[in-house]
C-alpha cells in the first residue's frame, strides 16, 4: 500500500488522489441566480444526498486555489439562497462539460451550452429541461472549510422543496436506474456511464442476520477457490440449508465437469463430478463458486456439504442463530 499524508502532499496531487478513490460521484447541474438576476449553470460532483426526511443534499463549490476566485454558483446561492439541481445524463455530457468552462460572471451557461430552461415552482431559478430528475432547493447552511489554514472547500447544505421526475425513466411507477443513463465523475478526467448492463439489485440484509464469515468452517473460509463475494453469500444465510441426500444422486447424464462449468451449468458439473466419482475437494469448490455466481446459495452449500462431509455435524450445531 502507498500511504499519503494530506498535510505533506501538494494540493493538485491530493485532489487527483482523493477524487479517484471517492468515486463514482453523481454530477449536480446547479442552476442559480445572482442578486442582479443573472442565471448561472455549472456542474458539481462534490454532491450527494444526506437525508430524506426532510430531503437534504449538499454541493461543494471550491474557491480556486490558483486565482482565489469564488464560483459564481457559490456567490449566487449565498446571495439569493436558491438553486435547482438537475442530474446529468450521458445525452448532455458535452453540454455539461461546456458549461464547466470559466465564463465571466454574468454569463448564462444555459445559453452557452444550448440547454432548455424550465421555470421551477418554488424557487426563482430555472432547471435543465433535458434532465430526467430535478430538485428545487433552498440553502440551509454554508460551511467554509478550514479557511484559517488556507482551505478552499465549502459545503452548501440545501433543503429540497420539489422533485420533478420524467415519466420516461419509470418502470411500474418507480425510478429505474437502467433508464436514467446517468454519468458519474471519477478521478482525473475519467467518467462512468450507468448503462443497463452495469445495473444490478442487491437488497440490504436489514433484520436478516447472516451467520457471518467467522461462522464458516475453516476449510471453506480459507478456500483458495472461493472469493470474498462467495464467502459473503455463503455467510449471509440465516440458517444453513439442511443437507439433502438428493444432491448426491446425479440427475443428468452430464459427464464432463469442465464442459458443464464452461456452459454455466453448475448442477450438471456436480452431477458429472458425482457420476465419475473423481471430484477433488477443490473441484467441488469450483462448482460451489459457479453456483454462487448464479446466486444459488443452496446449491453452493449442498456442494460444499459433499466436499466436506466432516464439517456438516459441526456446522449444523453451531449455526443456530
Ligand atoms: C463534472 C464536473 C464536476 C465538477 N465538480 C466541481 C465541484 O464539485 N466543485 C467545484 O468547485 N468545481 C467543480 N467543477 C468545476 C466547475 O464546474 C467550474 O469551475 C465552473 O466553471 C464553475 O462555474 P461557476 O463559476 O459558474 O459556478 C466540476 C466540473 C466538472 C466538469
Amino acid at each position: 500500500m502507498i500511504t499519503y499524508d494530506p498535510s505533506t502532499v501538494p494540493h493538485a496531487q491530493m485532489h487527483g488522489i482523493l477524487l479517484s478513490g471517492v468515486a463514482p460521484r453523481p454530477i449536480a447541474f446547479v442552476a442559480s441566480r445572482s442578486a442582479q438576476g443573472d442565471i448561472n449553470l455549472a456542474p458539481f460532483s462534490f454532491f450527494n444526498a444526506f437525508a430524506s426526511k426532510p430531503p437534504v443534499v449538499a454541493i461543494g463549490p471550491a474557491v480556486s486555489v490558483r486565482s482565489g476566485k469564488v464560483k459564481d454558483t457559490w456567490r449566487n446561492i449565498l446571495e439569493t439562497g436558491e438553486c435547482t439541481i438537475s442530474v446529468v445524463t450521458y445525452g448532455m455530457l458535452h453540454q455539461m462539460n461546456l458549461a464547466a468552462a470559466e465564463y465571466p460572471h454574468g454569463t448564462d451557461e444555459f445559453v452557452k451550452a444550448g440547454l432548455t430552461k424550465v421555470p421551477a415552482e418554488t424557487v426563482d431559478v430555472p432547471y435543465v429541461g433535458e434532465s430526467p430528475f430535478v430538485m428545487e432547493c433552498r440553502l440551509v447552511q454554508n460551511i467554509e472549510l478550514f479557511r484559517e489554514e488556507g482551505g478552499n472547500g465549502n459545503i452548501m447544505l440545501l433543503r429540497v422543496h420539489r422533485i420533478h421526475v420524467k415519466e420516461s425513466v419509470l418502470t411500474e411507477g418507480k425510478i429505474d436506474p437502467r433508464k436514467m443513463d446517468l454519468v458519474a465523475r471519477m478521478g482525473y478526467h475519467w467518467y462512468a456511464r450507468v448503462t443497463p448492463d452495469v445495473c444490478f439489485e442487491l437488497p440490504q440484509p436489514g433484520e436478516k442476520l447472516g451467520i457471518g464469515v467467522d461462522a464458516l468452517p475453516e476449510p471453506i473460509r480459507t478456500s483458495p477457490i472461493l472469493t470474498g463475494n462467495d464467502l459473503g453469500q455463503l455467510a449471509s444465510v440465516v440458517t444453513l440449508p439442511t443437507p439433502d441426500p438428493q444432491w448426491r444422486e446425479p440427475r443428468s447424464h452430464a459427464d464432463s465437469v469442465e464442459h458443464e462449468l464452461i456452459a454455466g451449468n453448475p448442477r450438471g458439473a456436480l452431477d458429472a463430478a458425482i457420476r465419475n466419482n473423481s471430484a477433488s475437494v477443490w473441484m467441488l469448490h469450483r462448482i460451489a463458486h459457479a453456483f454462487l455466481e448464479k446466486g444459488d446459495t443452496v446449491g453452493a452449500w449442498q456442494t460444499l456439504y459433499i466436499a466436506h462431509p466432516e464439517v456438516v455435524p459441526q456446522l449444523l450445531t453451531n449455526a443456530v442463530v
